[in-house]
């Protein structure tokens, strides 16, 4: 049976202690009070208000890279543009706090953070993916939050893990999941906007 833990934490080095020792013994697992809900409210406030900066995503490499919604439907902005706010600079900055306790115990060699702001209109998916690049694997650890404090179950949208175990459904409601980049993963179609902000912890190239 599938299994994916929770890990809760009063700071970032208890934290950083729970999700090393899920990481090692799972690939995955949820965060379900990072951020807080202060930080939650703020930063869905800041997407809502770029919104109309967001770009839908290109997929593939070289000559052959370009939209292609039925494999992925979102659009995205980076959360260190200079078109958002501190809503995204407090959450950089937890998350890059994050990866320095996390290198202490994983020895993962994570250089840097990088995120961007996430929305799917309804109907909007990705197909199943990896997060490492073909040619590279700089992306070594995943990170998603979600934004959405209201969603339903079944309002759709799950992230869909492939863990060694099988598959597991994450509703995208609020909180985080972690994962390591190299596990396959998916995002099913929602029957209303999904707000997220995908993040990765990578080494330098
Ligand atoms: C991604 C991704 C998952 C999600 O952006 O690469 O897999 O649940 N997102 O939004
Ligand atoms: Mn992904």
């Amino acid at each position: 049976m599938p299994f994916l833990p929770s890990v809760e934490a009063a700071d970032t080095d208890a934290l950083a202690d729970a999700l090393a020792q899920a990481l090692d013994a799972h690939g995955a697992c949820r965060l379900p009070a990072f951020p807080d809900d202060a930080a939650t409210r703020a930063l869905r406030e800041e997407l809502l208000r770029v919104k109309g900066d967001l770009v839908p995503a290109a997929v593939g490499r070289g000559i052959g890279r370009g939209t292609r919604t039925e494999i992925r439907g979102d659009a995205t902005l980076w959360l260190d543009d200079a078109r958002t706010g501190a809503a995204a600079a407090a959450y950089l900055a937890s998350l890059d706090a994050l990866r320095v306790a996390l290198n202490r115990r994983l020895f993962l060699g994570l250089d840097e953070v990088e995120a961007h702001y996430a929305a799917y209109p309804a109907g909007a998916r990705y197909a199943k993916h990896r997060d490492r690049f073909r040619d590279s694997d700089l992306r070594v650890v995943s990170f998603v939050t979600y934004l959405n404090p209201d969603w339903r179950d079944e309002d759709g949208g799950a992230l869909r893990l492939s863990l060694d175990t099988g598959d597991i459904d994450v509703v995208p409601r609020t909180g985080s999941v972690c994962f390591l980049s190299e596990l396959e993963h998916e995002v099913l179609p929602a029957t209303r906007e999904r707000c997220s902000i995908a993040a990765w912890m990578r080494r330098r190239a």
